[in-house]
């Protein structure tokens, strides 16, 4: 039953040169004066400036020149064809086959679920949509962090199927901040599937408030399909469970040629409002009895025998989440992402899997510094913050607009598996195998999905 997800790989596919429709991230960073020296390597990009955490993943990954994601756009592949799955004759065993031929095939890129069950997957995603929106307003759809736009092309033809009168008024925006994914995603959707009007991209940073433009509150779907587990995160420290956490910086040391770890008190805003939120739930009191059992204990020995604590907090996720509520607060958020990752060797709660593959050998990182580009760098989500931070994001950005219904509640959000997501909206017989295997069901037991809506008043 338990297979675990990490990521999934799939064939290099071709970059479309077309420009961006604005904020084009990689275009700005080019416009170098001449007389400025252009960096040849991540570490003379980064200079030795002293970075927060979250900064170096940024540029880890997302670097205009040395990020993973902008100078690998093929990383995140597309599958020319549907896997057909009622042609792999057995069961589990055969469809883990049949994966594990497909990904010596294509060397390169990571497959997501959305990729490997196309159009399923996607037809999902539609179908929740079609069932919970109001009808009362023409639908609108953000997907952020949309990839090569097999979502977003699953679901637009869904929808232009199953309900015209609905795709009609319609419109579906994807914001990613890779230039290479969002000319892929407007080549296909745009030009090879003709959605027209129905569809934009946005090239730019969805964290960045600014670029959300003007509140809007009429009421949108908000799409993020492993998008979290991509969004740059804080590394806290402490010396024992009495001390304070300290925040951790990242800094280029010419004499070792390496970059080091310090670490200083809290001061970034960013951070402290994300530890005062978590921190209550972690620190804080906790009804379970169990719980404070364990606390209690744990404290007793921390006396005794003090031991360091690393904590890797979800500060990118905790941005991304201010600017959607304050820009858009009346959406509705479909989320899909790992709650676990199997061998993570890198110290700390939360902390990331770091990953990449050359000519088919996958190698694990033992340390987020040493990624510099050529890694991804890949979180695991922790659902129960999720929900914490969404309803607080949604308190604070609602500057008093938004009130509780009379349980106290301000969203109504729930977490489930993916398989039980998928049982209730999926066409989950397309996707056995010969025997009745059903992988969309089965297996990937790692990944949660999470659905938040605004409460209705009163
Ligand atoms: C792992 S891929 C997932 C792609 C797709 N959702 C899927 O499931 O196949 C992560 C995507 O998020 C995009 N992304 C990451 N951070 C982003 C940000 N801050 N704003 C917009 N897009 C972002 C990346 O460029 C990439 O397209």
């Amino acid at each position: 039953m338990l297979a675990l997800a990490r990521r999934w790989r799939s064939a290099k596919a071709p970059i479309w040169p077309a420009p961006c429709t604005r904020g084009n991230f990689s275009s700005a960073a080019s416009q170098v004066a001449e007389d400025v020296p252009v960096p040849q390597t991540f570490e003379e990009a980064i200079g030795d400036k002293p970075l927060l955490v979250r900064d170096y993943i940024r540029q880890a990954l997302y670097h205009p020149k040395f990020g993973y994601f902008s100078s690998r756009p093929d990383v995140v592949g597309s599958m020319r064809e549907p896997l057909d799955f009622s042609g792999i004759s057995g069961g589990r065993f055969a469809y883990r086959k049949h994966i594990a031929e497909l990904y010596k095939q294509n060397d390169m890129s990571w497959f997501t679920p959305v990729e490997l069950f196309q159009p399923w997957y996607g037809f999902a995603v539609a179908e929740y949509i079609l069932q919970t929106m109001n009808p009362q307003f023409p639908l609108k759809i953000y997907e952020i962090g949309g990839g090569t736009g097999t979502c977003a092309s699953n679901v637009l033809g869904y929808i232009r199927e199953r309900q015209g009168d609905v795709y009609k008024t319609m419109h579906y925006t994807s914001v990613d901040v890779s230039e290479g994914l969002a000319n892929k995603q407007r080549h296909r959707l745009c030009e090879e599937e003709e959605h027209g009007d129905k569809f934009s991209v946005e090239c730019r940073n969805a964290r960045d408030k600014s670029g959300w433009g003007e509140q809007d509150e009429s009421p949108c779907y908000v799409v993020m399909l492993e998008v979290l587990d991509n969004m740059p995160h804080d590394l806290l420290f402490r010396e024992s469970s009495k001390s304070p956490w300290m925040e951790t910086y990242v800094q280029y040391d010419s004499s070792e040629s390496r970059f080091v770890e310090h670490h200083r008190p809290v001061e970034d805003s960013l951070v402290s409002r994300c530890l005062e939120i978590l921190g209550k739930e972690r620190d804080g009191d906790s009804v379970d009895v169990v719980r404070k059992l364990t606390k209690s204990v744990k404290s007793i020995f921390s006396r005794v025998l003090p031991s360091p604590e690393k904590w890797w907090i979800p500060t990118g996720c905790m941005e991304l989440l201010e600017s959607l509520h304050y820009a858009r607060p009346n959406m509705v958020m479909v989320v899909s992402d790992f709650s676990f990752l199997p061998e993570v060797k890198i110290p700390g709660r939360g902390a990331p899997l770091v990953s990449s593959k050359k000519d088919g050998v996958t190698t694990d990182y033992s340390s987020y510094l040493d990624a510099k580009g050529e890694a991804d760098i890949f979180f695991p989500t922790d659902f129960d913050q999720l929900l914490i931070l969404d309803n607080e994001c949604a308190i604070s950005q609602s500057e008093g607009k938004i009130v509780p219904n009379k349980f106290g509640v301000y969203r109504g959000s729930a977490i489930m598996s993916s398989s039980n997501f998928m049982s209730r909206f999926a066409y989950v017989n397309q996707v056995k195998t010969k025997s009745g295997f059903n992988p969309l069901l089965d297996e990937y037991s790692n990944t949660k999905v999470y659905l938040s809506a605004p409460v209705l008043k009163g």
